[in-house]
């Protein structure tokens, strides 16, 4: 056994949300969700089990994160209980994105922990075994598990066992671009966990967006088995609206938008519905909006975008592959 692993993971970018929990203990989903996995945006982690270590150690972009420690020690703790080991571990992580802003730095990051600290205590995972791992330490950790596009549904084991990302289709099999539209780079205030807590409890809408989330799952998936971009469209942007609808009617409300990300929308639907672009929003528990289109259309929405006032950094990036193991030799 090597001890030592490093493994990549990229964000993801869900079109049909996760948003509150079944079973907060074992992190279930209540609501379905089908995402997209990037490629020009990572997550790089090293897991090296230490003898002589008496506490896990977290490096972080070069740095201490205590904010994280708790976290990533409890999903090393699943691990090791899992490989009967009793090893503590130094993990040096690095993203080259802003982190906890609502890009997605939890989906990549506890999917890269995972991977490299299961494959360093030599256990053989397969991608569903690895998902359910990473759904107990982030819900939408297990779709970065997969590339291209995935879901994550309920599934029939009261333990969660089998409730893992499933790979709906390949990176290459329909080309999209995702055109980030970043408008603040402060780390949210309030993290999607105690957001969600918050919206089950207080959130008069919440009963609807689950009784209606399966649904608009279907549509989705049809609408990708079909490559039916104006279908998906429709259903990713109503879906993302009512999760916010959800957050706003929250107590205390939860308003992760800035002026800018209202305008960045407004921008999306004109050159949809004025200049015929292929091209729809979604916006995550932060203020960036995602701009999702057919790679034909990415330069035209891309320079609009950073045209909005308030608009700071355009980012851009096809569909990417899954979680892996990369060269242990890679600088963190
Ligand atoms: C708005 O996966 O960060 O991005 O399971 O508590 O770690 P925890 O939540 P997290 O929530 C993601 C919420 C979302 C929607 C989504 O990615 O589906």
């Amino acid at each position: 056994m090597l001890l030592s692993a490093v493994a990549q993971a990229q964000p993801n970018i869900a079109l049909i949300k996760y948003w509150g929990k079944r079973d907060a203990a074992l992190n279930l989903p209540a609501t379905d969700s089908l995402s997209l996995t990037l490629d020009s945006l990572w997550t790089r982690t090293r897991v090296r089990f230490e003898p002589g270590l008496t506490q896990d150690v977290l490096e972080f972009n070069g740095g201490a994160n205590a904010a994280m420690q708790p976290r990533v020690a409890a999903c090393l703790d699943w691990i090791r209980a899992l490989a009967g080991s009793t090893l503590r571990a130094r993990v040096q992580t690095r993203n080259n994105f802003p982190t906890a802003a609502g890009l997605a730095s939890s989906a990549s990051g506890f999917a890269a922990l995972v991977v490299a600290a299961t494959q360093a205590l030599g256990l053989a995972l397969n991608p569903a075994e690895l998902s359910v791992w990473a759904r107990r330490c982030s819900g939408s950790a297990a779709r970065s598990i997969f590339g291209g596009i995935c879901t994550l549904e309920n599934g029939r084991e009261a333990d969660g066992s089998d409730t893992c990302a499933r790979a709906l289709l390949g990176a290459d099999a329909w080309p999209l671009e995702v055109v980030v539209a970043v408008t603040s780079l402060e780390r949210k205030a309030v993290s999607s966990g105690t957001g969600m807590q918050s919206g089950t409890r207080t959130s008069p809408y919440y009963a609807a967006w689950v009784d209606t989330a399966h649904g608009d799952l279907q549509r989705a998936k049809a609408a990708v088995a079909s490559r039916d971009f104006a279908a998906l469209a429709h259903v990713s942007e109503h879906n993302c609206l009512k999760m916010h609808a959800v957050m706003m009617t929250s107590e205390p409300a939860l308003i992760y938008w800035t002026g800018a990300t209202l305008a960045t929308l407004q921008r999306v639907r004109a050159l949809r519905e004025r200049d015929g672009r292929h091209v729809f929003f979604t916006v995550d528990a932060g203020p960036q909006v995602k701009a999702v289109c057919l790679p034909e259309d990415a330069d035209s929405v891309a320079s609009a975008l950073r045209a909005v006032p308030g608009v700071q950094t355009i980012l851009r990036s096809r569909l990417g592959a899954g979680a892996r193991c990369i060269a242990d030799s890679t600088e963190i």
